[in-house]
Protein backbone atom coordinates (compact mmCIF):
# COMPACT_ATOMS: atom_id res chain seq x y z
CA UNK A 1 0.00 0.00 0.00
CA UNK A 2 1.43 3.52 -0.65
CA UNK A 3 2.23 5.61 2.58
CA UNK A 4 -0.61 7.72 2.20
CA UNK A 5 -3.04 4.93 3.26
CA UNK A 6 -3.39 5.21 6.88
CA UNK A 7 -2.07 2.93 9.55
CA UNK A 8 -4.30 1.15 11.46
CA UNK A 9 -6.32 -2.09 11.67
CA UNK A 10 -7.10 -2.14 7.70
CA UNK A 11 -4.97 -5.11 5.82
CA UNK A 12 -5.26 -6.94 2.83
CA UNK A 13 -6.62 -10.41 3.32
CA UNK A 14 -4.61 -13.02 1.99
CA UNK A 15 -6.72 -14.82 -0.47
CA UNK A 16 -5.03 -16.99 -3.52
CA UNK A 17 -4.17 -14.41 -5.96
CA UNK A 18 -7.52 -13.09 -6.04
CA UNK A 19 -7.23 -9.71 -6.70
CA UNK A 20 -10.95 -8.03 -7.51
CA UNK A 21 -14.01 -10.26 -5.49
CA UNK A 22 -17.80 -9.17 -5.48
CA UNK A 23 -20.17 -10.93 -3.28
CA UNK A 24 -24.04 -10.24 -3.51
CA UNK A 25 -23.25 -6.86 -4.66
CA UNK A 26 -26.43 -4.79 -5.02
CA UNK A 27 -26.58 -0.91 -6.03
CA UNK A 28 -30.05 1.15 -6.13
CA UNK A 29 -29.77 4.63 -7.08
CA UNK A 30 -31.69 6.69 -5.32
CA UNK A 31 -34.25 8.25 -7.71
CA UNK A 32 -37.97 8.51 -7.57
CA UNK A 33 -38.97 5.59 -8.08
CA UNK A 34 -35.08 3.79 -7.19
CA UNK A 35 -33.42 2.26 -9.84
CA UNK A 36 -31.26 -1.41 -8.57
CA UNK A 37 -28.72 -1.13 -11.56
CA UNK A 38 -27.15 -4.29 -9.99
CA UNK A 39 -28.90 -7.55 -8.07
CA UNK A 40 -26.77 -10.15 -5.99
CA UNK A 41 -23.80 -10.02 -7.99
CA UNK A 42 -21.13 -12.57 -7.46
CA UNK A 43 -17.65 -12.87 -8.45
CA UNK A 44 -13.67 -12.93 -8.33
CA UNK A 45 -10.70 -12.18 -10.59
CA UNK A 46 -8.07 -13.80 -9.97
CA UNK A 47 -4.13 -12.37 -11.00
CA UNK A 48 -3.38 -12.45 -14.77
CA UNK A 49 -6.87 -13.02 -16.11
CA UNK A 50 -8.74 -11.16 -19.16
CA UNK A 51 -12.09 -11.31 -18.27
CA UNK A 52 -15.25 -9.42 -20.51
CA UNK A 53 -18.18 -8.31 -19.13
CA UNK A 54 -21.13 -8.40 -21.67
CA UNK A 55 -24.44 -6.64 -22.30
CA UNK A 56 -26.85 -4.52 -23.76
CA UNK A 57 -27.37 -1.09 -22.55
CA UNK A 58 -28.41 -0.34 -19.19
CA UNK A 59 -27.31 -3.73 -18.18
CA UNK A 60 -25.48 -2.31 -14.98
CA UNK A 61 -22.51 -2.51 -17.12
CA UNK A 62 -20.63 1.11 -16.13
CA UNK A 63 -22.26 0.88 -12.84
CA UNK A 64 -20.53 -2.39 -12.12
CA UNK A 65 -16.97 -0.29 -13.45
CA UNK A 66 -17.37 2.28 -10.73
CA UNK A 67 -18.10 -0.29 -7.86
CA UNK A 68 -14.74 -2.39 -9.07
CA UNK A 69 -13.05 0.64 -9.92
CA UNK A 70 -14.09 2.24 -6.14
CA UNK A 71 -15.41 5.27 -7.40
CA UNK A 72 -19.09 4.41 -5.75
CA UNK A 73 -19.84 2.18 -2.98
CA UNK A 74 -23.10 -0.43 -3.18
CA UNK A 75 -25.94 -0.47 -1.18
CA UNK A 76 -25.37 -3.81 -0.57
CA UNK A 77 -22.63 -6.59 -0.41
CA UNK A 78 -19.24 -6.86 -0.41
CA UNK A 79 -15.97 -5.37 -2.60
CA UNK A 80 -11.90 -6.38 -2.61
CA UNK A 81 -9.61 -5.12 -4.00
CA UNK A 82 -5.95 -5.86 -4.36
CA UNK A 83 -7.15 -7.63 -1.41
CA UNK A 84 -8.34 -4.78 0.89
CA UNK A 85 -12.52 -4.64 2.22
CA UNK A 86 -13.70 -1.43 0.63
CA UNK A 87 -16.48 -1.18 3.21
CA UNK A 88 -13.37 -1.01 5.91
CA UNK A 89 -11.75 2.02 4.05
CA UNK A 90 -12.49 5.87 4.46
CA UNK A 91 -12.76 7.65 0.88
CA UNK A 92 -9.50 8.46 1.56
CA UNK A 93 -7.89 5.30 1.51
CA UNK A 94 -10.17 4.33 -1.18
CA UNK A 95 -8.57 7.53 -3.11
CA UNK A 96 -4.98 5.90 -2.08
CA UNK A 97 -6.11 2.38 -2.89
CA UNK A 98 -7.57 3.48 -6.78
CA UNK A 99 -4.55 5.35 -7.61
CA UNK A 100 -1.89 2.62 -6.53
CA UNK A 101 -4.01 -0.05 -8.11
CA UNK A 102 -6.47 0.10 -10.47
CA UNK A 103 -5.87 1.37 -13.89
CA UNK A 104 -8.72 2.97 -16.11
CA UNK A 105 -9.49 3.12 -19.67
CA UNK A 106 -12.90 5.04 -20.69
CA UNK A 107 -15.00 5.09 -24.04
CA UNK A 108 -13.69 8.84 -24.49
CA UNK A 109 -10.41 8.09 -23.67
CA UNK A 110 -10.32 11.30 -20.53
CA UNK A 111 -6.59 12.74 -21.77
CA UNK A 112 -5.59 16.06 -21.06
CA UNK A 113 -6.34 17.79 -24.51
CA UNK A 114 -3.60 20.55 -23.69
CA UNK A 115 -1.01 18.41 -22.83
CA UNK A 116 1.02 15.43 -24.70
CA UNK A 117 1.37 12.14 -24.77
CA UNK A 118 4.15 11.95 -22.42
CA UNK A 119 2.66 14.22 -19.79
CA UNK A 120 -0.83 12.54 -20.06
CA UNK A 121 1.27 9.45 -19.16
CA UNK A 122 3.00 10.76 -16.61
CA UNK A 123 0.09 12.66 -15.08
CA UNK A 124 -0.61 9.01 -13.72
CA UNK A 125 1.56 8.77 -11.51
CA UNK A 126 1.30 12.09 -9.63
CA UNK A 127 0.30 10.41 -6.79
CA UNK A 128 3.55 8.77 -6.06
CA UNK A 129 5.70 11.98 -5.64
CA UNK A 130 7.67 10.87 -7.85
CA UNK A 131 9.80 13.82 -9.95
CA UNK A 132 8.58 14.90 -12.54
CA UNK A 133 11.87 13.22 -14.54
CA UNK A 134 11.50 10.01 -13.06
CA UNK A 135 7.87 10.19 -14.17
CA UNK A 136 8.29 11.13 -17.65
CA UNK A 137 11.14 8.44 -17.87
CA UNK A 138 8.60 5.81 -16.88
CA UNK A 139 5.31 7.44 -18.87
CA UNK A 140 8.31 7.15 -21.81
CA UNK A 141 8.44 3.47 -21.69
CA UNK A 142 5.03 2.97 -21.20
CA UNK A 143 4.36 4.83 -24.16
CA UNK A 144 6.97 2.50 -25.97
CA UNK A 145 4.96 -0.15 -24.90
CA UNK A 146 1.74 0.41 -27.06
CA UNK A 147 3.84 1.56 -29.68
CA UNK A 148 3.81 5.32 -29.24
CA UNK A 149 7.41 6.55 -28.56
CA UNK A 150 7.61 8.48 -32.07
CA UNK A 151 4.15 10.48 -30.60
CA UNK A 152 5.55 11.51 -26.97
CA UNK A 153 5.68 15.10 -28.07
CA UNK A 154 2.45 15.14 -30.03
CA UNK A 155 -0.60 17.03 -28.05
CA UNK A 156 -3.32 14.61 -27.39
CA UNK A 157 -5.93 16.91 -29.82
CA UNK A 158 -3.31 16.13 -32.76
CA UNK A 159 -3.45 12.39 -31.84
CA UNK A 160 -6.04 10.08 -33.71
CA UNK A 161 -8.78 8.26 -31.99
CA UNK A 162 -6.83 4.77 -31.59
CA UNK A 163 -3.59 6.86 -31.10
CA UNK A 164 -5.88 8.59 -27.95
CA UNK A 165 -7.08 5.43 -26.91
CA UNK A 166 -2.80 3.81 -26.64
CA UNK A 167 -2.22 6.85 -24.38
CA UNK A 168 -4.91 6.13 -22.44
CA UNK A 169 -3.59 2.36 -21.86
CA UNK A 170 -0.60 3.89 -21.38
CA UNK A 171 -1.63 6.04 -18.53
CA UNK A 172 -3.92 3.13 -17.49
CA UNK A 173 -0.18 0.77 -17.11
CA UNK A 174 1.89 3.26 -15.93
CA UNK A 175 1.65 2.91 -12.03
CA UNK A 176 1.93 -0.77 -12.45
CA UNK A 177 -1.56 -1.56 -11.02
CA UNK A 178 -3.01 -4.63 -9.86
CA UNK A 179 -6.07 -4.60 -12.35
CA UNK A 180 -7.15 -2.53 -15.34
CA UNK A 181 -10.86 -1.45 -16.10
CA UNK A 182 -12.38 -0.75 -19.44
CA UNK A 183 -15.33 1.15 -19.84
CA UNK A 184 -16.16 0.32 -24.01
CA UNK A 185 -12.50 0.83 -24.56
CA UNK A 186 -13.77 0.37 -28.22
CA UNK A 187 -17.13 2.17 -28.26
CA UNK A 188 -15.41 5.39 -30.00
CA UNK A 189 -12.92 3.72 -32.59
CA UNK A 190 -13.55 2.59 -36.21
CA UNK A 191 -12.77 -1.68 -36.50
CA UNK A 192 -9.78 -1.10 -37.74
CA UNK A 193 -8.81 0.77 -34.12
CA UNK A 194 -10.69 -1.29 -32.56
CA UNK A 195 -8.96 -4.30 -33.37
CA UNK A 196 -5.73 -2.85 -32.61
CA UNK A 197 -6.74 -1.92 -28.93
CA UNK A 198 -8.28 -5.63 -28.57
CA UNK A 199 -5.01 -6.91 -29.98
CA UNK A 200 -3.58 -4.56 -27.75
CA UNK A 201 -5.42 -5.05 -24.59
CA UNK A 202 -4.41 -9.04 -25.23
CA UNK A 203 -0.65 -8.76 -26.02
CA UNK A 204 -0.48 -6.84 -22.28
CA UNK A 205 -2.21 -9.31 -20.55
CA UNK A 206 0.23 -11.63 -21.88
CA UNK A 207 2.73 -10.03 -19.50
CA UNK A 208 0.72 -10.68 -16.77
CA UNK A 209 -1.39 -7.77 -16.42
CA UNK A 210 -5.10 -8.05 -15.20
CA UNK A 211 -7.78 -7.02 -16.94
CA UNK A 212 -11.52 -6.68 -17.08
CA UNK A 213 -13.02 -4.95 -19.67
CA UNK A 214 -16.65 -4.16 -20.33
CA UNK A 215 -18.44 -4.31 -23.50
CA UNK A 216 -21.90 -4.64 -25.51
CA UNK A 217 -19.70 -6.01 -28.26
CA UNK A 218 -20.03 -9.76 -27.63
CA UNK A 219 -18.03 -10.63 -30.13
CA UNK A 220 -15.15 -9.20 -28.22
CA UNK A 221 -16.51 -10.16 -24.88
CA UNK A 222 -16.62 -13.59 -26.35
CA UNK A 223 -13.11 -14.13 -27.91
CA UNK A 224 -11.45 -13.29 -24.62
CA UNK A 225 -10.32 -16.25 -22.44
CA UNK A 226 -13.53 -15.32 -19.91
CA UNK A 227 -16.56 -13.91 -20.07
CA UNK A 228 -19.30 -12.53 -17.92
CA UNK A 229 -23.08 -11.68 -19.33
CA UNK A 230 -24.76 -9.39 -17.39
CA UNK A 231 -28.73 -8.56 -17.64
CA UNK A 232 -30.86 -6.07 -15.56
CA UNK A 233 -28.33 -6.14 -12.98
CA UNK A 234 -27.76 -9.86 -12.33
CA UNK A 235 -25.02 -12.25 -14.01
CA UNK A 236 -26.37 -14.07 -16.79
CA UNK A 237 -23.74 -16.48 -17.40
CA UNK A 238 -19.66 -16.73 -16.13
CA UNK A 239 -17.96 -18.98 -19.04
CA UNK A 240 -15.06 -19.66 -16.21
CA UNK A 241 -11.90 -19.48 -17.85
CA UNK A 242 -12.16 -21.27 -20.89
N1 LIG B 1 -26.68 7.98 -11.56
C1 LIG B 1 -27.79 7.28 -11.84
N2 LIG B 1 -28.98 7.59 -11.28
C2 LIG B 1 -30.08 6.87 -11.54
N3 LIG B 1 -30.11 5.80 -12.37
C3 LIG B 1 -28.96 5.45 -12.96
C4 LIG B 1 -27.74 6.16 -12.74
N4 LIG B 1 -26.76 5.57 -13.47
C5 LIG B 1 -27.34 4.54 -14.12
N5 LIG B 1 -28.66 4.46 -13.82
C6 LIG B 1 -29.61 3.43 -14.29
O1 LIG B 1 -29.10 2.16 -13.91
C7 LIG B 1 -29.27 1.21 -14.95
C8 LIG B 1 -27.92 0.67 -15.38
O2 LIG B 1 -27.19 1.71 -15.99
P1 LIG B 1 -25.65 1.56 -16.45
O3 LIG B 1 -24.87 0.99 -15.33
O4 LIG B 1 -25.21 2.86 -17.00
O5 LIG B 1 -25.78 0.46 -17.62
P2 LIG B 1 -24.91 0.23 -18.94
O6 LIG B 1 -23.55 0.79 -18.72
O7 LIG B 1 -24.92 -1.28 -19.11
O8 LIG B 1 -25.64 0.89 -20.05
C9 LIG B 1 -30.04 1.92 -16.05
O9 LIG B 1 -31.42 1.67 -15.84
C10 LIG B 1 -29.72 3.38 -15.81
O10 LIG B 1 -30.75 4.21 -16.28
MG1 LIG C 1 -22.30 2.07 -19.87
Amino acid sequence: MTTTMSAGAVAPVPGAGVVLSLHGVTKEYPTTPPVRALQGVDFAVTEGELVGVVGPSGSGKSTLLHIMGTLDRPTAGEVTVAGYNLADLSDKDLSALRSRHIGFVFQQFHLLSGYTALDNVADGLLYTGMNVATRRGLAHRALARVGLEHRLDHVATKLSGGERQRVAVARALVGSPSIVLADEPTGNLDSKNSDAIVDLIRQINGDGVTFVVITHNREIAEAFPRTIGLRDGQIEYDSGVR
